[in-house]
């Protein structure tokens, strides 16, 4: 170890965690000191990533180390809001890496919104769909605007397989997760937020439980998270954003399907899912594809008056993933590219930001995270009323 060795500490260590320990593991200068995780079995998987861990008997004692330089929390979404705020009471605040979605409940926002105000070190939310190679390379394309000009609509459609089962089972309901549209679709919502570089002002969700989960019983409750949904996103200025979530679609050629387009043209992403669930009959799985289609501007005022919409022949380029990356977890890399920033933004922490030269800056703030959160519950609470929900005032205000 040196000075610019960072010493993770790791709260949960389920499927997740572990695709965080075999990726951290390809990181330079890291090393995991000490996990926290109640399930033995769970244990057993992680020390096979991190050898050289002590796992501790309590959050309370893996909370009391001080050797450690940065957290990594993965536990399930519930119980986030309290750990962080367990953390800032241990008192020794180091940089801390959250998964999404920062907490469940709308009455957590105030207290973690005054949380990041007070904390002294930075808090990272963590949204890998940020770092999928495709679609990092469509968002600088996209912000570029050569290709579309300013976004004016933006579509997500994610069409994909169930919910996986989990530890306890704690995704099968609503109050621990926040519903399907914080758990993961808070991700979209994020990336709605990057590509249109506003914050919405109202959203509209509809959505049902129509085919997942029916049969299942836990403790004799039957789940009660969303399988299908749309959501619309209104923007200033007229622009626009949509979900379109299918959980019962399993063999989508492509899991993610996004769109951008504006008045020059139009971005489009396609991103395969995890490889471990492509059918091997069908040969190798699908590569990730960027296509950009322009429109000719012709004639002096353009192609806005102009009679017939030409379209620029399509290009497209196939965007592979490492091999290695790709093999440590389902997130197409994302979750290695991730964690080499938030590690130069800890290691500009602990060497001070003069030794660092300039310091690196975290890219998706507590606040970025609590914001995707208070759409995916204003979304939820859309699709149960009907109701149309502002996001520029009221109990969703962003
Ligand atoms: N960013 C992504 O794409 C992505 C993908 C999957 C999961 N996640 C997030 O990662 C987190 C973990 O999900 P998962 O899929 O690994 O679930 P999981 O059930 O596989 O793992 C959660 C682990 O946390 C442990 N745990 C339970 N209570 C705990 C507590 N109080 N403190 C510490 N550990 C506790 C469980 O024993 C389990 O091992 C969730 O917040 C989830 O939303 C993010």
């Amino acid at each position: 170890m040196t000075e610019q060795t960072l010493r993770y500490g790791f709260l949960g260590c389920g499927m997740m965690g572990q695709e965080h320990l075999r990726n951290l593991a390809m990181v330079p200068d890291t090393q995991v000191v000490a996990i926290w995780e109640p399930n033995a079995a769970m244990r057993d998987v992680a020390r096979q990533f991190a050898p050289q861990a002590e796992f501790a008997d309590s959050l309370a004692a893996l909370l009391a180390r001080k050797d450690v330089d940065a957290w990594v929390i993965t536990s399930p979404n519930h119980v986030h809001a309290e750990q962080l705020l367990q953390i800032k009471a241990a008192g020794h605040p180091r940089p801390i890496l959250l998964e999404k979605p920062a907490c469940t409940h709308v009455q957590d926002v105030a207290k973690l919104r005054a949380l990041a105000a007070s904390y002294a070190a930075p808090i990272w939310t963590a949204m890998e769909y940020r770092y999928m190679p495709p679609i990092t390379k469509m968002i600088e394309v996209a912000h570029r605007g050569e290709i579309t000009g300013e976004a004016v609509m933006f579509s997500v459609r994610e069409h994909r397989y169930p919910f996986l089962t989990k530890v306890g089972d704690w995704n099968r309901f609503a109050r621990n997760t926040g519903g399907t549209l914080v758990e993961k679709c808070c991700h979209f919502f994020d990336l709605m937020r990057l590509v249109m570089r506003d914050d919405p002002v109202r959203v509209y969700g509809s959505g049902g439980q129509n085919h997942n989960h029916l049969n299942e019983s836990y403790a004799g409750q039957a789940p009660d998270i969303l399988d299908n949904a749309y959501v619309v996103l209104d923007f200033p200025r007229g622009r626009r954003a949509m979900l379109d979530l299918c959980m019962f679609a399993e063999g989508a050629r492509y899991q993610e399907e996004l769109a951008v387009v504006g008045p020059l043209g139009k971005l489009e992403c396609k991103v395969p899912g995890p490889g471990r669930f492509w059918p091997k009959e069908l040969g190798d799985a699908p590569i990730a594809v960027l296509t950009a289609n322009q429109r000719h501007k012709t004639g002096p005022e353009g192609w806005t008056n102009h009679p017939r919409i030409e379209a620029v022949a399509p290009q497209s380029i196939d965007i592979p993933v490492d091999p290695q990356l790709l093999a440590a977890g389902d997130h197409n890399g994302s979750t290695f590219y991730q964690h080499q920033k938030f590690a130069d933004v800890a290691r500009a922490y602990k060497l001070g930001a003069s030794k660092q030269g300039t310091a690196a800056q975290v890219e998706v703030s507590l606040s970025d995270g609590l914001k995707a959160v208070l759409i995916g519950l204003a979304a939820e609470e859309s699709a149960r009323t009907g109701v149309a929900i502002s996001l520029v005032d009221g109990v969703y205000k962003l």
